[in-house]
């Protein structure tokens, strides 16, 4: 392995140009390959590239040029498991965008091809690596709150954006709003609480965006708002507020973990508030103690991406594993679990009942 990893980026609409940005940031990176189906995806993504980076529009002809150490999956959910049953053929570390797959099923089917796969495989659960939501983690690892027993996380935000055919305004092609966004969110839950999932009740509908929009007849079946309580094996419960319709919100995240000595909480600004710091306060039930810490970002980092920071953190740590010969942060078990939880809350919705866990024979 070169000193330098070189980069191959599949689909490079939105997230894979995010991705381009940032690892441009990172001294022992480069963007070797580019590979997408569209020209003007491909042509926004040569004007962030270097002129040696080779382009390509089919995934076959890429693989077969073998000129990269890693691979970034950045195509939309649909395609993932097709990207993916192609991509195991390179043997290359591999950081594939969430949702892993639209379905649990099409996790599982892809976590049993690849279990002979002897390179990294990452899931790109990118929140985990905003500074300030990481810095919680670990407060909350180091038993600054005593025993968590209750953790919610808010995202007010503007709606989904427009895409490279408007793939991401049907469930059929994204997983749902909740598996399709709110993996981030479930990720989070089960690294923060360090426990399985064992039910899912949720009530959400799609009651403002995307209404008036027609493709090829079809109006958009994407839910913009949910409340999800997830029950934790160790007792602990999660829930989400997610709304799709709070542009202009101050806060875009706010995270809250409460244990039985204390909380915690912190609070992502929205693009729109401007901010390029955010707070981690801490607030202990005892002698009235309350402690806040600032965390800034650099105006570079924030710059190169839509989520605060994180994508910079991401790659530095999917690079360190690599070099390192360590194992994935985010394994395919954590990808597989944040959409098992997120269909579960779907479902829930759907068929307006609790979900188990154990229905997916996890
Ligand atoms: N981590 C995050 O917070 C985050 C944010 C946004 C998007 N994403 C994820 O990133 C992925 C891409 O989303 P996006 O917003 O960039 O969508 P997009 O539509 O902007 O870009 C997708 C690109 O993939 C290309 N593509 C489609 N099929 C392809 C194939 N078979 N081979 C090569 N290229 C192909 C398309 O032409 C397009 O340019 C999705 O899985 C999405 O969920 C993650």
């Amino acid at each position: 392995m070169s000193e330098t990893i070189k980069y191959g980026i599949i689909g490079t609409g939105v997230m894979g140009q995010e991705h381009i940005q940032n690892i441009n940031l990172i001294e022992n990176a480069e963007v070797v390959a580019v590979c997408d189906t569209n020209e003007s995806s491909r042509n926004q993504a040569k004007s962030l590239v270097r002129e040696s980076t080779k382009f390509y529009n089919d995934l076959n002809e890429l693989i077969s040029k073998n000129i990269a150490d890693a691979y970034i999956i950045a195509t939309p959910n649909f395609t993932h498991i097709n990207v993916l049953e192609q991509i195991l053929k390179t043997n290359k570390h591999l950081l594939i965008e969430k949702p892993l797959c639209t379905t649990t099923e099409d996790c599982k089917k892809f976590e049993l091809l690849s279990k002979d796969y002897s390179k990294i495989i990452w899931t790109g659960m990118e929140y985990r690596y905003m500074p300030p939501v990481t810095q919680l983690i670990n407060e909350v690892h180091n038993h600054v709150i005593g025993k968590i027993k209750m953790l919610s996380i808010r995202e007010h935000r503007f709606p989904f954006l427009n895409k490279v055919d408007d793939w991401n305004r049907f469930i059929i092609n994204t997983g749902g709003t909740l598996v399709e966004k709110c993996c981030h969110f479930f990720d989070l839950m089960r690294l923060v609480i360090q426990s399985e999932p064992i039910k899912v009740y949720a009530s959400g509908s799609q009651d403002v965006n995307h209404l008036e929009e027609k493709y090829d007849g079809k109006t958009p079946d994407i839910i913009d708002n949910a409340y999800v309580i997830v029950d934790f094996e160790n007792g602990v419960r999660g829930m989400l507020d997610l709304c799709m319709f709070a542009e202009n919100s101050e806060y875009q995240e706010e995270i809250v973990a409460i244990g039985d000595i204390g909380k915690i909480e912190t609070f992502v600004p929205s693009n729109a508030s401007g901010k390029d710091s955010s707070e981690v306060r801490i607030g202990l039930r005892k002698d009235n103690v309350n402690k806040s810490k600032e965390v800034k970002v650099d105006k570079d980092i924030l710059a190169a991406g839509h989520h605060h920071g994180s994508t910079y953190f991401e790659h530095l740590a999917f690079i360190n594993a690599i070099q390192k010969n360590k194992k994935p942060e985010v394994s395919l078990r954590d990808g597989l679990m944040s959409v098992a939880i997120g269909e579960a809350a779907e479902n829930s919705i759907v068929e307006n009942r609790v979900v188990f866990m154990k229905e997916f024979n996890l």
